[in-house]
């Protein structure tokens, strides 16, 4: 290998443009001809590319060194839209009308002659479709017009990006050449998946659509099998949402060479570094700042993190979920 790594084309950061027209319409232009360009959406940044394309859509899996049985997530712009590409039975229907444009993932029966990419959906025959709630996300889809398969921006297996720089830093301008600054993402987590593909709706992933919301508007949510064969949703692997430093959980003391993900009011002293998630308490504000603060906490310079207990309510299930894979090794 060469030792020149610092000009090497490979170590090139990605172009970051604020999303004015002139970058949109770079941006559909590079996806029109097969190019990949990371995108702002309300949970975190996506790696969109034209989810039709096989060829981009490997590209994808390229840049993110992602496992092949990792379905991917469509991004449309409307409910017409995903109705083109997936069966929607009334429960489907009904969730989408209730959460769409939002952080709420659906996983469906692809129609008859689906024009998604098999390597998108993994050969699987549903579809997760998504339509997303940011202004920059959707004047994308709308110019591209055409589906966005977009994972989150983040090298597999690592923490989701929720600011553009964190993009940059992570994937090279070979793979993705643009990525468009949408500012931090309000939500911070990445969309809950549910499949509903039968009569009943199951939670595949927890995110940033909490359960109560969706079981007032679906009943119950079914649980999704973890035993055997390829992971139900590979976002459920064990160990995901990694930072690069040791991660211990429910600390109620801290030490010196320890950086603190603080939750609440009442908060250890003595730590590295100490952020606290949210001292008020705020489930959204913390679900917001969790992979931002996590980052932080990485490039520190401390031995290791030790993360506050977080309750389980509301997004605290996701924040959790994310938190107990971070901390597997
Ligand atoms: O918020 C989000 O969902 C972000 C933004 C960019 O939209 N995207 C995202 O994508 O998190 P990704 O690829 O990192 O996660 C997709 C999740 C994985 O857990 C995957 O296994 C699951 O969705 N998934 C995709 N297609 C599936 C399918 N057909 N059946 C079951 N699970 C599926
Ligand atoms: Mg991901």
């Amino acid at each position: 290998m060469s030792t020149t790594a610092a000009t090497e084309p490979s170590q090139e950061r990605p172009r970051v443009l604020p999303p004015d027209e002139t970058a949109i319409a770079q941006a559909a232009a590079l996806i029109t001809s097969g190019r990949l360009v990371a995108f702002p959406t309300e949970t975190v940044y996506g790696l969109g590319g034209d989810a039709t394309n096989g060829a981009a859509v490997a590209a994808i899996f390229a840049a993110k060194g992602r496992p092949a049985f990792n379905p991917l997530i469509v991004h449309v712009s409307d409910l017409v839209a995903a109705e083109t590409l997936g069966q929607f039975s009334e429960l489907a229907r009904r969730l989408a009308v209730a959460f769409w444009p939002g952080p709420l993932t659906l996983v469906v029966p692809r129609v008859t002659n689906c024009p998604i990419s098999l390597l998108a959906t993994a050969g699987l025959d549903t579809l997760a479709i998504r339509v997303p709630d940011h202004t920059v996300a959707r004047h994308l889809l709308s110019v591209c017009g055409r589906p966005l398969a977009a994972p989150s921006a983040n090298p597999s297996g690592r923490l989701s990006p929720t600011q553009a720089r964190d993009v940059a830093d992570a994937l090279s301008a070979i793979d993705v050449p643009l990525v468009l600054d949408g500012g931090p993402c309000r939500v911070g987590l990445e969309s809950t998946v549910v499949a509903v593909t039968g009569a009943i709706a199951t939670l595949l992933r927890p995110g940033g659509l909490a359960r109560s919301a969706i079981e007032a508007v679906a009943g119950p949510l079914a649980e999704a099998g973890e035993d055997h064969g390829a992971p139900a949703s590979p976002g459920r692997l064990a160990s995901h949402y990694a930072p690069g430093l040791p991660l211990r959980l429910n600390a109620t003391s801290v030490l010196p060479d320890e950086a603190l993900l603080a939750f609440g009011p009442h908060v250890p002293v003595g730590a590295h570094l100490t952020l606290n998630l949210s001292p008020g308490g705020d489930m959204a504000e913390a679900a917001a700042n969790l992979f931002a603060m996590l980052r932080t906490l990485d490039a520190s310079g401390a031995r290791a993190i030790a993360a506050m207990a977080v309750p389980t309510h509301g997004l605290g299930e996701a924040i959790n979920d994310r938190l107990s894979r971070a901390a597997v090794r």
